[in-house]
């Protein structure tokens, strides 16, 4: 299950990532927002974390105007490794190297076409389970 949430600026790209991850017969869990209507990206950034921390989401998808505000508030949350994309290389390695469990993307930098490359590539690529990103990983934590 995937965790997926966004402010109004990332509204129509969750859209489009909604439409996309149906057509591949993935399951998502929408947190909002739910229109384009001014509201604020933090609320959405820790419900998507919360929902993947607490293990009722596998990976969470986090989209806002920039992907910034909205990346630095899921971030906050223990246990969460947010990556901000805006390339597939990126998203790639966030996986391999950070095992990064939620991916963030902005709405007004990335176009629909990248934008699904990028959530692909993030939810497609596993964890590459090497002991030196293990241990860098941890002491993230510490
Ligand atoms: C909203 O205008 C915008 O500030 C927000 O979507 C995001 O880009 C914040 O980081």
């Amino acid at each position: 299950m995937i965790a997926i949430g966004c402010d109004h600026g990332g509204f129509l790209l969750k859209q489009e990532i909604m439409k996309h991850l149906t057509e591949r017969g993935l399951e998502y869990k929408d947190f909002g927002t739910y229109d384009e209507k001014s509201t604020d990206y933090p609320i959405y950034g820790k419900a998507v974390a919360n929902a993947v921390v607490s293990g009722e989401c596998d990976k969470g998808i986090l989209i806002c105007g920039t992907g910034i505000g909205i990346s630095i508030t899921a971030n906050k949350i223990k246990g969460i490794r947010c990556a901000l994309c805006t390339d597939c290389f990126s998203a790639e390695a966030t996986r391999l190297h950070n095992d990064a469990n939620v991916l963030a993307l902005g709405g007004r930098v990335v176009g629909p076409g990248l934008a699904l490359k990028i959530v692909d590539t993030f939810l497609d690529t596993p964890f590459s389970n090497d002991e030196r990103h293990i241990r860098r990983i941890n002491l993230i934590e510490d």
